[in-house]
């Protein structure tokens, strides 16, 4: 009995964070440096997202890099002339920081070679993940550590099967930048049943104010469908579009349910938001906190 539930819902262990995007909307900073490694205060942005996947019990995680990437695999492994270097002159803390990222998952890469959309990027991820389901995490989706969201999707899916979105309300004229979803209530608040999607729709054809935000815990049957999804929007492999097939013929692949977030979230590879995300992370710092608030204060009043 116990060996047949494990069998028909296997733990979710594993994360996918595509990464090999080009970074456009942050250049020239991401000409030579993967903008999941711009700081957001003193981490870069990647490694609140790895944190965010481990915090939710997935401990093996699968970054999907492209060229210029390799600076993502350096910073999750270990330096051995640094902290040597610190050791020798007894910096404890600074060396527990920089050991930290090295400890904090079992790391694989793989290569998608030409970025050819993020669709493409989780096909990349098929051999590693194999038949079960698995968690994506956009590397350059920032979710506040204090508003968990992916612990209630890995929930959500366990409970129904099939894959599940992240989605959040915005505001109409901002729904063109979004993967947007039709939703049926079901009985409980957070959640809805996703009947369709789109990616990126004018506003006036959004089938709502669902935006699909960068968390997805998808069943493998994706794989599949991904395999024959020709290239959409913007001529690239969409993975809305194929979780629009499992959307319009459950049979495929189960249902897609999406999960409704209220937290806080950036995009960090929008260089508004990226700001926003580092003023108010710096403001909430213990450390950093009381002083740059006390500055923010009297610059907003004095400067503005
Ligand atoms: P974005 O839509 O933000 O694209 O990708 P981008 O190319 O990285 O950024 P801009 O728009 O040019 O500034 C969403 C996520 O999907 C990944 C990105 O790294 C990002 O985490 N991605 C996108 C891939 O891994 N491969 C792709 O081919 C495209």
């Amino acid at each position: 009995m116990v060996a047949h539930m494990t069998q028909s819902h296997p733990r979710i262990s594993k994360a996918v964070i595509p990464a090999a995007g080009l970074g456009t909307r942050f250049l020239p900073a991401t000409k030579a440096t993967p903008k999941e490694m711009l700081p957001v205060v003193d981490k870069p942005a990647i490694q609140y997202v790895v944190e965010e996947a481990v915090a939710a019990g997935l401990d093996d995680v699968l970054m999907v890099t492209g060229r210029n990437k390799r600076p993502l695999e350096d910073h999750f492994d270990r330096n051995y002339e640094l902290e040597s270097a610190l050791e020798k002159k007894g910096d404890v803390d600074r060396l527990a920081k920089v050991r930290q990222s090295s400890d904090l998952a079992t790391m694989h890469y793989v290569r998608q070679g030409d970025p050819k959309g993020l669709g493409h990027a989780v096909l990349c991820a098929a051999p590693h993940v194999g038949q079960e389901p698995f968690a994506v995490l956009l590397g350059d989706d920032l979710i506040d550590p204090r508003d968990p969201l992916l612990k209630r999707m890995i929930e959500v899916q366990e409970q129904h099967g099939g894959s599940v979105v992240a989605l959040m309300e915005v505001a109409p004229e901002q729904i063109h930048l979004y993967g947007c979803a039709a939703v049926e209530g079901t009985g409980e608040a957070d959640v809805v049943k996703v009947t369709g999607l789109v990616e990126k729709p004018d506003r006036a054809d959004a089938p709502s104010s669902y935006a699909i935000i960068g968390r997805y815990v998808l069943g493998p049957s994706i794989f599949g469908i991904l395999r024959t999804t020709e290239p959409g929007r913007g001529g690239e492999i969409q993975l809305t579009d194929a979780l629009q097939q499992l959307a319009a013929d459950e049979k495929v692949g189960g249902p897609v349910h999406g999960v409704v977030f209220k937290g806080r979230r950036y995009d960090t590879g929008d260089r508004g938001d990226y700001l926003r995300a580092i003023v108010r992370l710096a403001c909430e710092r213990e450390d950093l906190g009381p002083d740059f608030r006390s500055w923010l204060r009297s610059y907003v009043t004095e400067e503005l």
